[in-house]
């Protein structure tokens, strides 16, 4: 089978994680005899600095021509006042729309080797097993108008929520179908006490319950949805949820398992290439330092290895290889905790491999 990965490393952590996660890769070809490839793109800051645009088309022709896609990150502080068609976050979304990649699927799952590293207790985030399902191609990040207007003599803005219902209807049925291979429940999030928008996703989500007499749903309001995450979020299976709320809720999830830079995605469209990237961004913060945490990209390759490769043992092999890297206690900064072994990215990137390449539980 052919294997051609576009890789898109981006700005900031972007470069360094996807760097060791490309490493990873080729571990998991070496060890099971596969062969991938790699193309590298321009998008976001970069791309804006040397070609002027924030996705150049050479990086969607390169990536309609893959099997997959692998994203870092981008944005940065420095692109961060440029015209709104300049910016890099423009970059992303208009690749995501490209693609159609009308779901994120965005897993957060109990390491009992990180209860440490989250603030919550550890009696609230075992054996949490969540995945958000983000619709990710509609809603308030691509509606029009979106612009400064004049309205009675005073500067005002618009931003426009907008759904077409079949926009809803793809991403809630593909919630059930996963959920009818999990625990059978699907939570739909949404703010229908307020919005138009929210009562039609309502609607929908009960039209489409009708074909699932297996699945449970239940339909949540989105403040609540936030605070029960954090209360008790043992009580989510699949989460399915408009575009913003989505983003903003799986930045909270990442808490559950101790830190964002352990949060894998896949956005997925009807026709594939799909596309794999951490939740996280670019982290200015600490850019350029070699701490950034690589396992959320290294488990990104992983679902992307399940999900477009269909070669669920060297998957797992990935998962095994980080869940055992953590339970040896080798710790980035940001899941670091006292008595455990600090390391860089490229160190962390190193085990990794070497777990995959050395272990004999791992075939
Ligand atoms: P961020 O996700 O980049 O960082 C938030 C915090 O988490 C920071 O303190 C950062 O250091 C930390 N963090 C993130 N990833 C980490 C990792 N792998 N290891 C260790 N720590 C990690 O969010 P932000 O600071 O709000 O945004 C920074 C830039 O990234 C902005 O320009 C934003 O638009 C962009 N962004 C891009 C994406 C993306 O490309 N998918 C996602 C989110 C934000
Ligand atoms: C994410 C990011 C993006 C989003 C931004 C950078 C456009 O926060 O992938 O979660 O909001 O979708
Ligand atoms: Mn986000």
């Amino acid at each position: 089978m052919k294997k051609h990965i576009a890789v898109l490393p981006g700005d900031g952590i972007g470069k360094e994680v996807t760097r060791g996660a490309i490493e990873v890769l080729r571990a998991i070809g070496e060890r099971f005899g596969h062969h991938f490839s790699f193309s590298y793109g321009e998008i976001g800051g970069g791309a804006v600095d040397e070609l002027g645009t924030p996705l150049p088309d050479e990086t969607i022709e390169l990536c309609k021509n893959s099997d997959a896609v692998l994203l870092g990150a981008v944005g940065g502080p420095k692109w961060d006042r440029l015209p709104v068609h300049l910016r890099p976050e423009k970059g992303l979304l208009k690749i995501r729309k490209e693609l159609d990649l009308y779901a994120n699927l965005r897993p957060t799952n109990y390491y009992s080797s990180l209860a440490d590293a989250s603030p919550l207790k550890k009696e609230i985030i075992e054996e949490v097993d969540l995945l958000m399902v983000r619709e990710l191609t509609g809603g308030l990040y691509f509606g029009k108008p979106s612009e400064r207007v004049e309205r009675d003599g005073s500067d005002a803005v618009v931003d426009t929520l907008f759904y077409q219902k079949e926009e809803m209807v793809r991403v809630i049925k593909l919630a059930f179908e996963l959920a009818r291979n999990r625990s059978g429940k699907v939570t739909s999030v949404d703010k229908a006490n307020v919005l138009e928008s929210s009562r039609m996703w309502r609607e929908v989500a009960e039209e489409v319950a009708k074909e699932f007499p297996d699945v449970a749903l239940e339909h949540m309001l989105v403040d609540n949805a936030a605070m029960q995450m954090v209360r008790n979020p043992k009580q989510f299976d699949v989460v399915v949820t408009e575009n913003m709320f989505g983003d903003i809720l799986s930045d909270e999830a990442s808490v559950l398992t101790g830190s964002l830079g352990m949060l894998p995605s896949a956005s997925i469209s009807e026709k594939g290439p799909y596309l794999y990237e951490p939740i996280h961004g670019s982290a200015p913060d600490i850019a350029g330092q070699n701490i950034a945490n690589p396992l959320a990209t290294i488990l990104s390759v992983a679902m992307m290895l399940r999900l477009s490769f269909g070669l669920e043992k060297e998957a797992e092999a990935v998962e095994t290889a980080v869940n055992e890297v953590l339970n040896s206690g080798f710790r980035t900064r940001d899941i670091g905790s006292p008595g455990k072994k600090m390391v860089t990215t490229t160190e962390m990137v190193e085990e990794v491999k070497a777990t995959i390449l050395d272990n004999e539980t791992i075939n």
